[in-house]
């Protein structure tokens, strides 16, 4: 850059520094009609409009603006501005107008103004969640769910939110999410069961063995008398500290059935219950209950209550074929020595005041019906009592 032109540049800049050298009060030039020379007035403030221009003698005079007007900057002008008229359709008053202000009118919460029109805020549908939530003036922002993050809604709120860390909740990946679904994790190795202790149809094979009276001794009774391997006095101790005397029957049968499974008698029993199993599946499997619909069947329970907690923990860690089974056994569980069947039979009664979908009732009806009927249940009553001999008698078995 050559000098002269340098030197211009400054000059420029000291210039335009000069003439817009903030004063205060503002001044403006004017030229006074008497002496024709220039004077530096005083601005008006901000409420007020010009009244008459200053003079060599006198300065500015400015008066208040009138009603419905207003002026909201330091200024020349002999009138106020008019207030905007009264706010649009689906616009609210945000600000009444006075002498310094406009008045300001806002469309109603969840609009946003296009055009002249409230219009509504975009919905961001699954897939998409919201990067920057709808304002008065602008609309939402959608983004597409980036990976490791899902939405499973249609929100104007709602943001992508990450897919459940299973390990972190010490649980396994049993179907990795996308961006529409979350991660579903499940509770143990046994992803088949997500978790499930004693499935319905072992609950329904092994009730027969559950005695009408407790003895202090009635599980070892039962330990000694199964045929095969028998179950260690260890895990016994484990299934009588952990579990309510119904259950340790369950429980126990369970062990003896996979330590056994190579016993023919054992693989039958397996096989049987694996058909059952898929008979259950068939019936209730594709019932898709909502949350509220689960919750409403679970209040209806009678007894100790599957807490919403329970239930939100299911829906994230369980297939949704597998929703309801794992609650039935959690309501098992908690409520000790319940036959889960009669306990969905009294929820089925009580469910008649809800808006329940009458295909998920019909379902439950037919399962309930199915393993009542299941004839290999009645099979294996003979067949137990054959194998544990009448020593067993003594505990008292109870047949349905
Ligand atoms: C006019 O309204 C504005 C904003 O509501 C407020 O800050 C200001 O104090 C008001 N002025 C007078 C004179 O009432
Ligand atoms: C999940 O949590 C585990 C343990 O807290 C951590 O090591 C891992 O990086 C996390 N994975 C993701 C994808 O955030
Ligand atoms: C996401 O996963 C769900 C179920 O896991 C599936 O139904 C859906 O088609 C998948 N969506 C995409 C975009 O891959
Ligand atoms: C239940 O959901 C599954 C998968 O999400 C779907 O394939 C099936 O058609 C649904 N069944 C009903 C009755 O809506």
């Amino acid at each position: 850059m050559n000098r002269a032109l340098c030197c211009a540049l400054l000059f420029l800049d000291l210039s335009i520094k000069w003439t817009t050298q903030e004063t205060f009060p503002p001044k403006y030039l004017h030229h006074d009609p008497e002496t024709s020379r220039p004077l530096m007035c005083d601005k008006c403030p901000p409420g007020t409009y010009l009244k008459q221009h200053c003079t060599a003698r006198r300065k500015t005079v400015c008066a208040p603006c009138p009603d419905h007007y207003y002026t909201d900057s330091w200024h020349k002008s002999d009138e106020c501005l008019y207030c905007s008229p009264v706010c649009k359709e689906l616009q609210y008053v945000k600000q009444e107008c006075n002498r310094t202000h406009n008045r300001v009118c806002e469309c109603e919460e969840g609009r946003y103004l296009e055009l002249e029109f409230c219009l509504k805020h975009r919905s961001c549908p699954p897939g998409f969640g919201v990067l920057q939530a709808g304002t008065p003036e602008r609309n939402t922002v959608c983004r597409r769910c980036p990976d490791g993050f899902f939405s499973d809604e249609t929100s104007s709120k709602a943001p992508c939110r990450k897919h459940t860390n299973c390990s972190a909740f010490g649980l396994l990946l049993t179907q990795k999410g996308n961006s529409t679904h979350d991660n579903i994790c499940s509770a143990n190795s046994d992803t088949q069961t997500c978790g499930i202790d004693v499935t319905l149809c072992e609950e329904a094979f092994f009730r027969f063995a559950v005695p009408t009276k407790f003895t202090p001794n009635w599980l070892s009774v039962l330990v000694d008398n199964l045929p095969g391997t028998k179950v260690n006095a260890e895990s016994v101790e484990r299934i009588k500290r952990r579990h309510s005397s119904q259950e340790q029957t369950f429980q126990l049968l369970k062990l003896w059935k996979q330590q056994n499974k190579e016993q023919d008698v054992v693989k039958k029993i397996i096989q049987d219950i694996d058909l059952c199993e898929n008979g259950v599946q068939r019936h209730i499997g594709h019932a898709n209950l909502t949350y509220e619909q689960l919750r409403s069947l679970m209040e209806s329970l009678p007894g100790k209550k599957v807490g919403i907690e329970d239930i939100e923990r299911t829906r994230k860690t369980c297939r949704s074929s597998e929703e309801l089974p794992k609650l039935l056994s959690l309501w098992r569980m908690r409520n000790g020595d319940q036959d889960t069947l009669k306990g969905l039979m009294h929820a089925l009664k009580h469910l008649k005041t809800y808006h329940f979908p009458k295909t998920v009732t019909h379902s439950l009806r037919k399962t309930i019906r199915f393993l009542h009927s299941f004839t290999m249940y009645r099979l294996y009553q003979k067949l137990f009592l054959e194998m544990i001999g009448n020593q067993v008698q003594s505990v008292k078995i109870s047949c349905l």
